[in-house]
């Protein structure tokens, strides 16, 4: 559905500022999954993202999204279709934020891609509900008026609204509360799950790769270096602390259990109910 092919993306080419953010990417999406994307700050998470809705073109290299081959050379016009049905949450969407009411804000995107407004609107307020906000009452407020928080609820409702075949969020919990963040994170896993969207998610959390990801990426100096389940990276202790990551707490907790009790168990636990389900196995065969 979306494939890399030798991108390469150079930041203020021919200045003195001159970056190369990603080197000789190659890498591919497929339709109805949840990809994580990790790496260190600087590694090019962001950069890479940004070539999904074609914010940024490739500098060499080429990509292709769902019908849409995009180079250095492809026209902001050929990316329309991309841009409406890929939705794509920013790093502190909040400081992009500009329109008068929630409302406008929200009707902001559908608007600019001719989307059925009385349906968005709907979508919007039952999003709102279900992440706890008082959706009627603050349609009508000013964005500026709202908490962090509540801004970064909006923005992210704001491109579900838009109910894009595939979303982009770019650590869209980071300083969430932890109720804010659960609630978030549930309805993106929701959205994936009962409609089928493709979710790929930038992230410095090995709990929520772990809870959430179908498929995690590694991101090292602008390469991805592989692309794995989350259980596949995680049983490799090593090469997680050479990446300067933690372990999840739910594999945390099972290799202490394990050490404590001399065993290993042959199956690796990405949530608690598997854990409880894989030690409640082992529990019966062993007391028979
Ligand atoms: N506008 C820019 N001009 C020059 N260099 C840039 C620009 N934006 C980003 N970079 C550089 O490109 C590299 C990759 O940045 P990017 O934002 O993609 O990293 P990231 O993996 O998202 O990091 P983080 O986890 O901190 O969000 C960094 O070294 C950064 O300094
Ligand atoms: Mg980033």
């Amino acid at each position: 559905m979306i494939e890399f092919h030798d991108v390469s993306y150079t930041y203020q080419q021919r200045t003195p500022y001159e970056f190369q953010a990603l080197n000789l990417v190659t890498t591919s999406f497929e339709q109805g999954r949840y990809y994580a994307i990790i790496g260190k700050t600087g590694s090019g998470k962001s950069t890479l993202i940004q070539h999904l809705n074609g914010l940024l073109k490739p500098s060499r290299g080429k990509l292709q999204i769902l019908d849409v081959p995009v180079t250095r050379k492809t026209k902001d016009k050929a990316l329309h279709e991309v841009r409406k049905r890929i939705g794509m949450v920013f790093q502190f969407p909040e400081s992009q934020l500009f329109e008068q009411t929630v409302e406008h804000e929200i009707l902001f995107g559908p608007k600019n891609f001719g989307l059925d407004l009385t349906k968005a609107r709907q979508k919007a307020v039952t999003l709102l509900e279900k992440l706890n906000l008082d959706a009627e009452q603050m349609m009508k407020q000013s964005p500026f008026l709202l908490s962090g928080g509540q801004m970064r609820k909006v923005a992210i409702v704001a491109i579900l609204a838009m109910d894009p075949d595939i979303l982009v969020l770019d650590e869209p919990t980071a300083g969430l509360d932890p109720k804010s963040k659960r609630q978030v994170m549930h309805l993106f896993k929701e959205i994936q799950l009962k409609e089928h969207k493709t979710i790929i998610l930038v992230t410095h959390d090995m709990n929520d790769v772990a809870m959430y990801a179908d498929e995690v990426k590694v991101m090292s100096k602008g390469r991805v270096m592989n692309s794995q389940p989350p259980e596949k990276l995680f049983r490799d202790t090593e090469y997680v602390q050479s990446l300067h990551l933690e372990l999840p707490d739910i594999v945390q907790l099972q290799r202490d259990i394990e050490s404590r009790l001399y065993i290993q168990f042959n199956q690796l636990a990405m949530t608690e109910e598997q854990f409880v389900e894989m030690y409640k196995r082992w529990r019966d065969e062993h007391e028979r």
